[in-house]
C-alpha cells in the first residue's frame, strides 16, 4: 500500500511539472518553422530570396508585433506564404510559439 501511494505521489509530481511548463515552443519552432524563418529567427538566404517579406524576429519586429499579435497571425494566417498553424497547433502550442519567437528576437543582434 505503502508503495502504491508512493506512485500516485510520484506521478503526481510529474504530471504537475509537465503542465507548468506547458508546450515546449522552441520543439514547435523547429517543426513548424525554422525552414523558413531559420534556426535564430533569421530567414536563410534561399528562403528570402523565394519571400521577399519575409519577417525576421529581431528588435525591430519585436517592438511591432506583441506575442498576441504573433498568437494572432499563427491561428488567422495572414497569406498564402504565411499560412494558419491553428490545425496544426493547440492554442497552447501557438502562444508558446509565439513567445519563443520574442525570445529569438530579444537575443538577435541588431
Ligand atoms: C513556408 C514558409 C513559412 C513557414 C513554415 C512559417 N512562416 Fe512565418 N512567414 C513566412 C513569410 C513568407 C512571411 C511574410 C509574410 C508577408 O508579410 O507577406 C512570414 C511572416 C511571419 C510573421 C510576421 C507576420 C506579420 O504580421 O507581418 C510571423 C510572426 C511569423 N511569420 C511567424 C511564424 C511562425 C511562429 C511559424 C511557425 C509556427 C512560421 N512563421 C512558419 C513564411 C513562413
Amino acid at each position: 500500500m505503502r508503495s502504491f501511494l508512493m506512485v500516485c505521489a510520484l506521478f503526481a509530481i510529474v504530471t504537475s511539472r509537465v503542465s507548468a511548463q506547458g508546450a515546449d515552443g522552441k520543439a514547435l519552432y523547429d517543426e513548424f518553422c525554422k525552414k523558413c524563418h531559420g534556426v535564430i529567427g533569421k530567414p536563410p538566404a534561399t528562403m528570402q530570396k523565394k519571400f521577399e517579406k519575409i519577417a525576421t524576429f529581431n528588435a525591430e519586429f519585436m517592438a511591432k508585433h506583441s506575442v498576441d499579435s504573433v498568437v494572432k497571425v499563427l491561428s488567422k494566417g495572414k497569406n498564402e506564404d504565411m499560412k494558419s498553424f491553428k490545425e496544426k497547433m493547440k492554442p497552447d502550442e501557438l502562444t508558446a510559439v509565439a513567445k519563443y519567437v520574442h525570445e529569438l528576437a530579444a537575443k538577435a543582434k541588431p
